[in-house]
């Protein structure tokens, strides 16, 4: 892997999270440590991507950053998959199955981060729904390649925090969790430089469920006291 310039593709990078990850990627560039990075937004519509990529740069630009050290383009979701070093998948666990094997082929040797939580909605509130697995990091792990590096992060972050790249100078904690030792050291930098999230070791991927769990209580806890983008930290 090329550390100097990580290529990093955000599947679904079209929606919500995917956005948000984007633009704080978009802007390590721009930091003296920040890890160095070319994003490709992966999309089932290669110009929905491309749309999307140049909208996130626009973007930036609005909020007065200097663009011209950043890239962002988009491709279908094999392609950017396939140009990639790291894989972030944006989208929700039910989709999850058919893009991972489409995608498989992809994925060998590949660092593949799971934001996804498996949750429904009962009622007016939300409710964790885990596969057999375990968890949806577990599930992913099942459905991928034996040489790809799944961690499980940024489960706990509202995508508003993420997308609000001016104002939003709150630090929240990213619990973070893989079997992989080298692929989670890769990972907490990342999102030591995101700005606004503090990377926690969170141990072996079957550590995830209690990670995953929290967002729905996240979400609830938002609804019923009439409070926005919650998350959480630790210490
Ligand atoms: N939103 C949050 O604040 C947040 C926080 C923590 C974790 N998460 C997790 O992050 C994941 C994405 O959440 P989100 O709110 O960003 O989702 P979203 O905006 O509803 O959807 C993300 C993308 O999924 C793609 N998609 C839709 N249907 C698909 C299908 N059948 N097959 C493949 N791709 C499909 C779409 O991209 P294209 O149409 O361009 O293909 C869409 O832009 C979820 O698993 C969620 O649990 C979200």
């Amino acid at each position: 892997m090329n550390s100097e310039k990580l290529k990093v593709a955000v599947l679904g990078g079209t929606g919500n999270i995917g956005e948000g990850l984007v633009l704080r990627l978009a802007l390590q560039n721009l930091m003296d440590d920040g890890l160095k990075n070319e994003i490709i937004i992966g999309s089932r519509e290669p110009e929905s991507a491309e749309e999307a990529a140049k909208k996130d740069l626009e973007e930036l630009e609005n909020c007065g950053f200097d663009t011209t050290k950043i890239r962002i383009s988009g491709k279908s979701n094999l392609e950017a998959a396939k140009a990639a070093d790291l894989i972030i998948l944006t989208i929700r666990f039910s989709h999850v199955p058919s893009l991972l094997e489409e995608i498989r082929e992809a994925l060998e040797d590949k660092v593949l981060i799971t934001p996804v939580v498996p949750m429904v909605k009962a009622g007016p509130l939300f409710e964790y729904r885990p596969p057999a697995e375990g968890s949806a990091a577990q599930a992913i792990r099942e459905m991928t390649p034996e040489s790809t590096k799944v961690v499980a992060a940024f489960h706990n972050i509202a995508a508003g925090k993420l997308k609000d790249v001016v104002k939003c100078k709150a630090v929240h904690d990213s619990v973070i969790c893989s079997d992989d030792e080298e692929a989670k050291k890769l990972v907490m930098e990342l999102t030591r430089n995101m700005g606004c999230l503090k990377p926690l070791d969170g141990g072996a991927l079957k550590n995830a469920n209690t990670i995953e769990s929290l967002t729905p209580l996240l979400v609830n806890l938002a609804k019923l006291n009439g409070l926005k983008n919650l998350g959480v930290n630790f210490s």
